[in-house]
Parts: C-alpha cells; sequence; structure tokens
C-alpha cells in the first residue's frame, strides 16, 4: 500500500508550491487539492507558457496525471468554470482528469460580499483578504447551514441556495443580488464528474498509486497555529491534507516543505522580518512579487528561520525546498533571522504573542554569492556562499533542502536527491 505525499508552503503563502508540484507530477498518478480556494494563486511556467491557477490541481497540464478538487476546499462555481475554460483553451481535456469532492462546499456570491462586508467593518484592523468570500464559506461550514457540491444534484437544491442568499442578503441589508452567471456556472458544475473522494482516495493508496497533496496559503496563515487573527480560515498545514481529503495521518508519506531564500506576505498581519527600505523594495522588483491573485504588492523580508523551525515542526516536513534563491543574486550580505527579542526577552520559537507584541529579530549575516545561478542546473555548480547558506539551513532545521529552485520554469529546478 503506498502513502501520500504533501507539498506544503512553509511561510506566508506564494512560495512557489505551483511550480514545484507541477515539476514533481511526472512522479505521481494523483494530485489533489486539500484546503483553500480561490484565494490561491498558483503560478506555472513551461516553456513561453505561463499559467495561473486558483482551484484546480497544479497536476493538470501533465498528460495522464488524475486531479481530485478534495472535501477541503471552497468552490466558487464561477471561478471554477472561467479557470477550467481558460485551461481548455491551452488544448487541456480538463474533464476527463479533474473529478471534484461531493463533500466540498460552495461559495456563493453573497459570501464575496460578506467577506467585503466584514473587512470593511474592522477598520484599520483588517485582515486585507483576498475577497473571494473564504472567511464567510468556511464560517457557514462550520456552522452547518453551507452547501456543497454533492447539493447541487438534489432535485430541491435551487430552493437550499435561495435559502441561504436570502439569510446573507438580510444580513448585508440587501434585498436582491445578480447571481445569473454564478446558477449558471453551478449548473456547469453539476455536470462534471462529482465523487465521494474519500472513498476513491483510501482505494487509489490501496491499489498502489501515488499521490501528491497541494497545499495552498502557507503555515503562517494556518487557522490555529498562524498569526492568528491574520490567517486564513483553513488548516493549512499537513493535518489539514487528511481532514480536506479523508485519509488517516498513518497515510501521510514525505512531507515537502516549501520556501523563498528570503520571506513575502500579502495582506496585514505581524512580519518580524519585513525590511521597508530599498532592499525590501528590491526584492520585490527581481522577484516580481505581486499577488497572482489580486495583484497586490507582496511584502518583503528576509528568510525567518525562527518561523521556519516553527512550520518545520508543526507540519512533520521531512524535506525541505527552496524557491527563488536567484532573486538574491546581486546581494553582497543576505541576513538570516536567527531569534526574536521580545522586551528584554529573547526567544528562538514562534510565540502566541507574535500577532500582538514587537518583535525585533536578531540577525546572521551571509556573505551574498553576487553571480548568476538561474542557468544552474546541478547542486555542485551552485556558488559556495549558496551552499553554505543552504547547509546553515539544514543545520538549523535538522531536515535537509532536496530541491533548490533557481528560476520559474519547471526546468530550472535542481534535484539534490534522486527519488525512487
Ligand atoms: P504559490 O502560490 O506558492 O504557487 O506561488 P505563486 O505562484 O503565488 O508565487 C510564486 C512566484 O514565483 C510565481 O510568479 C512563480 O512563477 C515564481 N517562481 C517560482 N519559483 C521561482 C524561482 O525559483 N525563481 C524565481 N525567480 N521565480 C520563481
Ligand atoms: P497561495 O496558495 C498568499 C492571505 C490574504 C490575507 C489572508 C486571508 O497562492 O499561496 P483570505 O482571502 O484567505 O480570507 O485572506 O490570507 N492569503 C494568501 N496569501 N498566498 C495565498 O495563497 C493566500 N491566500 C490567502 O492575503 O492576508
Ligand atoms: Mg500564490
Amino acid at each position: 500500500m503506498k502513502t501520500i505525499d504533501v507539498v506544503l508552503g512553509m511561510q506566508w503563502g506564494d512560495e512557489g508550491k505551483g511550480k514545484i508540484v507541477d515539476a514533481l507530477t511526472p512522479r505521481y498518478d494523483v494530485v489533489a487539492r486539500f484546503q483553500g480556494g480561490p484565494n490561491a494563486g498558483h503560478s506555472i511556467h513551461f516553456g513561453d507558457r505561463s499559467f495561473v491557477l486558483h482551484t484546480v490541481p497544479s497536476g493538470i497540464f501533465r498528460k495522464g496525471t488524475q486531479n481530485i478538487i478534495g472535501n477541503g476546499v471552497v468552490i466558487d462555481p464561477l471561478i471554477l468554470m472561467e479557470e477550467i475554460h481558460a485551461i481548455e483553451q491551452m488544448g487541456v481535456d480538463v474533464r476527463s482528469s479533474l473529478r471534484i469532492a461531493k463533500r466540498a462546499h460552495l461559495i456563493l456570491p453573497t459570501h464575496r460580499l460578506l467577506d467585503a462586508a466584514q473587512e470593511r467593518g474592522k477598520g484599520a484592523n483588517k485582515v486585507g483578504t483576498t475577497g473571494k468570500g473564504i472567511g464567510p464559506a468556511y464560517t457557514d461550514k462550520v456552522a452547518r447551514i453551507g452547501l456543497r457540491v454533492g447539493d447541487l444534484l438534489l432535485p430541491d437544491f435551487h430552493e437550499r441556495y435561495q435559502t441561504l442568499r436570502d439569510q446573507h442578503l438580510r444580513l448585508l441589508g440587501m434585498d436582491r443580488i445578480d447571481d445569473q452567471a454564478w446558477l449558471e456556472a453551478a449548473d456547469e458544475l453539476r455536470r462534471f464528474t462529482i465523487i465521494d473522494n474519500e472513498v476513491e482516495m483510501n482505494r487509489l493508496i490501496e491499489t498502489d498509486h501515488t499521490v501528491l497533496a497541494e497545499g495552498a496559503q502557507g503555515s503562517l496563515l494556518d487557522v490555529d497555529f498562524g498569526t492568528y487573527p491574520f490567517v486564513t480560515s483553513s488548516s493549512t498545514l499537513c493535518a489539514g491534507a487528511c481532514i480536506g481529503l479523508g485519509v488517516a495521518p498513518s497515510r501521510i508519506g514525505r512531507v515537502y516543505g516549501i520556501f523563498k531564500a528570503y520571506c513575502t506576505r500579502v495582506g496585514a498581519g505581524p512580519f518580524p522580518t519585513e525590511l521597508n527600505d530599498e532592499t525590501g523594495e528590491k526584492l520585490r522588483q527581481i522577484g516580481h512579487e505581486f499577488g497572482a491573485t489580486t495583484g497586490r504588492p507582496r511584502r518583503t523580508g528576509w528568510l525567518d528561520l525562527v518561523a521556519l523551525r516553527y512550520a518545520v515542526r508543526m507540519n512533520g516536513t521531512t524535506s525541505l525546498i527552496m524557491m527563488k534563491s536567484d532573486v538574491l543574486n546581486d546581494l553582497p550580505v543576505i541576513r538570516v533571522c536567527v531569534g526574536y527579542r521580545m522586551g528584554n526577552k529573547q526567544v528562538d520559537y514562534f510565540p502566541f504573542e507574535a500577532a500582538g507584541e514587537p518583535i525585533e529579530p536578531v540577525y546572521k549575516d551571509f556573505e551574498g554569492w553576487q553571480t548568476d545561478i538561474s542557468q544552474c542546473r546541478t547542486y555542485d555548480s551552485l556558488p559556495s556562499q549558496l551552499k553554505d547558506y543552504i547547509a546553515f539551513i539544514e543545520r538549523e532545521t535538522g531536515v535537509p533542502v532536496d530541491i533548490v529552485s533557481v528560476g520559474p520554469d519547471r526546468d530550472a529546478t535542481i534535484y539534490r536527491q534522486e527519488h525512487d
């Protein structure tokens, strides 16, 4: 019997999960999303083509791979159908390679309005959500009033929809909404292959299929262990893959933890190593750090090893994958946060107070490599300064950096370990 491998973001999202899932897909029969929804923006580049996926798993561009949207995902039919049509335009047969969980919840048009209203209500304390209705959709799931993909198949779906929509409209103080396009997309979604994904997932593992679970967002946006309340509304950690796909914890195999060689964050909330200076701007420009979903400029800063160690521990990460090292090519000095100073205390763990009290990072400086590594394809050909940087990260986290990414293309990837 096989196990499921998991790809997770170790920071605040946008680590490069899409690129790595696409690069690893040839090793797997199945790629499955298990949480989040259209708040995700996973970019994939190959040759002269590029695409940003929001709800569809990043295995979709590899022929022969099965893709599953799991029960833990929240789906906006309108966004999903637009995405599918765009992928079909690229000549991909999405309908035969994508299956969708009956138990996945639907994002209604009114969820997006509620998301916006809640953000407005928070004033200066707003989270800076993606505005896709994620929080309100998960709220309804937990409140046991949500609608699920399987409900689309029921004869009274429209009445159920209207009941929930009208409840939302009352909260919003509105009496109508133009939801025609959404309803048409929902009708199209109904004709896709809708499955009991927990049954299918376990059958696949039991029959020796290889499965890669694709996380969205990042560990520090986890609803329990992230920088609450500046988080998303789902479990972004490894444990979320079990709940979001219907597999037991003992079925988890490799846990790939993806991190950037520096750090970014979109939206509000604590970011101890943030750089509000020229270097921060340089990282933003060279790294093209603008949101793949919202286009917002991403906040940038140095790599935070306190946060990375925390993410490694919470996920049981077995392999680290370092992204965007090439963005640091020009820098003479590269700093890494190795501890936090809070008041007169120094802490080497990620504290509850991270979202409340000011944190002063303690840095260790590394010499930059100041050479272009984007054409390197073997670990040996990387500059010694970068290898020292990687060795330090491995020592501090206790986990090997098995893959180093040196550019957005699926080929700009250095594998240090040959996998079975
Ligand atoms: P995801 O949400 O984790 O899938 O990441 P995003 O796609 O939102 O953001 C990552 C961005 O970095 C995308 O524009 C990728 O094309 C790009 N990218 C990924 N890996 C690398 C890399 O190694 N180097 C550079 N320069 N860009 C990369
Ligand atoms: P991927 O999968 C980066 C952030 C938002 C906001 C907070 C809550 O591409 O890495 P939400 O709309 O989820 O209620 O917003 O979470 N956020 C992300 N940041 N990458 C993402 O996804 C994100 N998805 C949500 O900016 O701060
Ligand atoms: Mg993204």
